[in-house]
């Protein structure tokens, strides 16, 4: 008998729209693992920092690709569905999350040899079991085959705003303009790349989550997951 392929879920879009509290949120409902994949980027961007492979405006990208086999990540279960990532056998918390992160990871995953890297290992993730992932490329070309995706957008005055709620828990100086620029550059870098750049699969579901409350984005989701399963 075949066994039947798991399932894929696909959420990719632009920053700050939320798609990690959504699928967060249908992981735990459906049962399925959720994969960040904006962490692995996040963490990689975060080894360049602490090992000095980043000096002031400077990248030394020869040295990062150099050194990618080194940088181990795994997905560990932190309670039945929900997953932590840890990297060379140490739990990741807010520091891949910070803005001096956030400012260099865009550059960081604009790297073909870094996305191939990780795009490998989230391919074998989502190979045996059923999972959600969020991402920017996840339905282009992780698994294009994915069972449903989604493109989350919003404008970029209320993805800076989630952000900076977000953020003044760790930098409470940070200001609302500083944000904005950051999500804009971001979308720019992320959009314009030549490896994978973010865009709307043609089959994606798309989702603007500008004036709905996360119960309500929820609710829609559940309702295009619960069509496409039954
Ligand atoms: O989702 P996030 O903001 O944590 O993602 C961090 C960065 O990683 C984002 O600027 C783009 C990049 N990224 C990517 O290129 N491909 C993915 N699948 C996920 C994230």
């Amino acid at each position: 008998m075949k066994t039947p392929s798991p399932i894929v879920i696909a959420i990719d879009g632009h920053a700050a729209t939320g798609k990690s509290t959504q699928a967060k949120k249908l992981a735990d409902h459906y049962q399925w693992i959720y994969i960040d994949t904006g962490a692995m980027y996040r963490a990689v961007a975060w080894v360049a920092l602490q090992r000095g492979w980043i000096q002031g405006d400077v990248l030394d990208a020869s040295t990062l690709i150099h050194h990618l086999n080194d940088i181990r990540l795994e997905f560990k279960h932190s309670s039945t569905h929900a997953t932590s990532l840890w990297l060379n056998g140490r739990e990741l918390q807010d520091e891949i999350r910070s803005m001096e992160v956030s400012q260099w990871v865009s550059r960081i995953a604009k790297i073909p040899e870094v996305r191939s890297y990780l795009v490998a290992q989230q391919q074998a993730l989502g190979a045996h079991q059923d999972v959600i992932m969020d991402g920017r490329d996840i339905g282009t070309v992780v698994f294009p085959k994915a069972t449903l995706k989604f493109y989350f957008t919003a404008r970029p005055e209320i993805r800076a705003q989630r952000r900076l709620e977000e953020l003044q828990v760790q930098q409470p100086d940070i200001s609302f303009e500083e944000v904005l620029a950051n999500v804009k550059q971001r979308d720019h870098l992320d959009s314009t790349r030549e490896h994978a750049p973010l865009k709307q699969s043609e089959d994606a579901v798309l989702i603007d989550v500008s004036e709905h409350s996360i119960a309500e984005i929820f609710t829609q989701l559940c309702g295009h997951i619960d069509k496409a399963l039954n």
